[in-house]
């Protein structure tokens, strides 16, 4: 199987993450169920970028210690994903030990073989952006990334020899015209700073102390954007004993980073992998920024769009359909809400959502929810048959330039066809002639054209696809490869309608609602954080009432199976027996026990927990352990009693 390597930037611990922070993540991720699609080995990199200034600063404000504060968002960040169901296939933390222990053993090795050395480094420096800055990069003399002051700063550090590898970096962007797309961000890094002559790269600090201690010389710590670029092959286990996965996986296929970080994807780290005669990586694909009403989105603003309402309130799918569909890729675009709640009415709820009931609905009227045989063609079905087998290879093409919006496009055009082949052959007046044999051929060629729909959906709307293959009753999975042929569904089988996959929605009322939903969490989030902080900080427990007791449920359940999770090394499947029931419950234990100890044992859980999917795999409930000082045991009965018994 061929591998594909997909990362997106190691994310910096901010509170609350806005749509615009999603957008990367819901792309990588997208790709990553398109490749898989294909049939590729796909591991996906994402994590958090924890060290620096302006983390420890902030920690303070708090009255916490750097890591505790983190940790507290990072866990949030996760929560996130989760959320989004990204598949993520490692969370790598700059503050993880095994990627601290490979930063400093490559520093050192850098640092032997001639490529950093130390001296003084004197320049303007913004503090929250944590770079230094030549006079003549300045506008109006702030810092250029953030618009804020800079100051005068002088500290002995170490340097990168950045300056030796700029002619290999402009016969990089020659030979490999792909390596960093799209092209005009291209002519930005010669313009703005390959072609003035890049200096050496200051790559330590001494000002702050909470970041990768330099081995040698522990009063400096490595500069951030050093330790976060290294996240990349320190994610795969290179610098550790265990290589396995760098050798499997790397070089990346794809870094997806936003735009103004490019620079220090394609100047600063190929520099650093030059360096250590590593291979490069295929490419680096410098995204667009989603703005508000055209204006940078900030909390200072107050203009921040939150993702939660707008999951909870329409769902996953149809907030990673706006997100590919509405904006171009490589270009900034300008969210609204109006222009959601727009699209979701005319391309889901109208185009998609009323294909697939109306034509559940006439299988069900004119065929009893049978799908019949197609057997009477005509010359009409070729155009459509036409754009439908061939749908697959444009939505492809246009992935393989990442071009989410219009690969999408190319979907929706097969789904407007359909609709329109309904107006076309009106099934409901060959109904009325008793044209028996034109109807079922007229539903079959509909259902078909939706199964490739579905099939073509399913990297973008995991949930929609699935949902819709059920709806016309198909339960066999299809390969990617099978959207490009006609004439696959067997008939006979019998369509499920189920919900409306998306209701038509009230514009004006949703947009109040909507508003209010985000408008509530922009002041939930301002006010609660710093209680919240110093609440977790002393380790208060709160107090519960009986009530609050009572909302939970715990249950006597049994092992009756037990096996590792495919994709997480701390994670084992468990199915249980509660009563009657049978459930599958995701628990982090296999540091612990081996699935053949488990299955007989009888442990308790929380029965009504909320389902999840824990990386992939889905899990309804929790099961009870004890842990202390890395001790964990599992929660029993002292006497045996049947499963299924409830915990008061
Ligand atoms: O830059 N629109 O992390 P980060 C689109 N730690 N994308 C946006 C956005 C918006 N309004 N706001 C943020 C960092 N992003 C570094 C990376 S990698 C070795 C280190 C995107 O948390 C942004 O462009 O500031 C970037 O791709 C991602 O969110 C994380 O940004
Ligand atoms: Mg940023």
């Amino acid at each position: 199987m061929k591998k594909y390597y997909i990362t997106t930037p190691i994310y910096y611990p901010s509170d609350n993450l806005h749509i615009g922070h999603t957008y990367t993540t819901v792309a990588a991720d997208t790709l990553k169920k398109f490749k898989r699609a294909q049939g590729y080995d796909v591991y996906l990199v994402t994590g958090s970028d924890e060290h620096g200034q302006k983390i420890q600063e902030k920690a303070k404000e708090y009255n916490m210690a750097p890591k505790q504060y983190v940790d507290g968002i990072v866990k949030d960040i996760k929560k996130l994903w989760n959320m989004l169901e990204v598949e993520y296939d490692e969370f790598i933390r700059t503050t993880d030990e095994c990627h601290e222990k490979a930063v400093q053993k490559i520093f050192e090795k850098l640092y032997n073989q001639g490529d950093i050395y130390k001296s003084n480094y004197e320049g303007l420096y913004c503090t929250p952006c944590e770079a230094f800055w030549s006079e003549s990069q300045l506008i109006d003399g702030k810092c250029p990334d953030c618009g804020r002051d800079v100051h005068l700063a002088k500290e002995e550090a170490y340097f990168f020899k950045l300056s030796k590898y700029k002619d290999r970096i402009i016969e990089l962007y020659k030979e490999r015209p792909d390596f960093l797309q799209p092209e005009s961000r291209k002519n930005e890094m010669l313009n703005n700073f390959l072609n003035e002559g890049l200096e050496d790269l200051c790559v330590s600090r001494t000002s702050f102390d909470w970041g990768i201690k330099v081995p040698f010389d522990s009063k400096h710590v490595v500069y951030v954007w050093i330790d976060a670029l290294l996240c990349y092959i320190t994610a795969l286990g290179y610098g550790t004993e265990d290589d396995e996965k760098f050798k499997k996986y790397w070089p990346a296929n794809v870094h997806l980073v936003g735009k103004e970080i490019v620079r220090f994807h394609t100047i600063i780290w190929p520099a650093v992998l030059m360096a250590l005669d590593i291979d490069l990586p295929d490419k680096v694909f410098g995204h667009g920024w989603i703005l508000f009403e055209d204006d940078k989105m900030s909390k200072s603003k107050g203009n921040v769009i939150y993702p939660e309402p707008l999951i909870e309130l329409y769902g996953i799918d149809a907030f990673r359909y706006f997100l590919l569909r509405e904006f171009s890729f490589g270009q900034d675009g300008s969210f609204s809400r109006e222009k959601f709640l727009q699209r979701l009415n005319s391309d889901l709820a109208n185009d998609l959502g009323n294909l697939v009931s109306r034509t559940v609905t006439m299988v069900e009227k004119y065929n009893g929810g049978i799908l019949p045989k197609a057997v009477k063609e005509d010359e009409i079905d070729k155009s459509l048959i036409e754009i439908a087998v061939n749908a697959g290879t444009k939505v492809e093409q246009n992935m393989d330039k990442l071009n989410y919006s219009q690969a999408l496009e190319e979907i929706w055009k097969l789904v407007r066809r359909t609709n329109k082949y309904i107006d076309e052959t009106t099934p409901w007046v060959l109904a009325k002639e008793e044209d028996k044999e034109r109807l079922d051929t007229v539903l079959y060629n509909l259902t078909e054209s939706i199964r490739i729909i579905a099939i073509l959906l399913s990297p973008f709307m995991e949930r929609t696809s699935k949902d819709i293959l059920k709806q016309i009753g198909l339960k066999q999975e299809f390969s990617w490869e099978e959207s490009k042929s006609w004439g696959k569904i067997e008939s006979g089988t019998k369509v499920q309608r189920g919900e409306v996959l998306f209701p038509r929605l009230d514009i004006e009322k949703e947009l109040v609602r909507l508003n209010e939903a985000n408008q509530k969490l922009i002041e939930e989030r301002g006010n609660k954080k710093v209680e919240e902080k110093k609440v977790e900080s002393e380790e208060v427990v709160e107090e519960i009432t009986i009530d609050d007791f009572a909302k939970v449920q715990f249950k006597v359940a049994e092992i009756i199976e037990a096996e590792e999770h495919p994709k997480a090394d701390k994670l084992l499947i468990l199915q249980l027996k509660v009563g009657e029931e049978t459930r599958q419950v995701v628990s982090g234990i296999k540091k612990y026990y081996s699935p053949e100890d488990l299955v007989g044992k009888k442990v308790v859980i929380v029965a009504n927990l909320k389902p999840i999917k824990l990386r992939g795999v889905e899990s309804k409930g929790m099961v009870l352990a004890a842990e202390k000082d890395g001790k964990l045991t599992l929660v029993s009965t002292l006497e045996d009693i049947e499963s299924g018994a409830t915990i008061s």
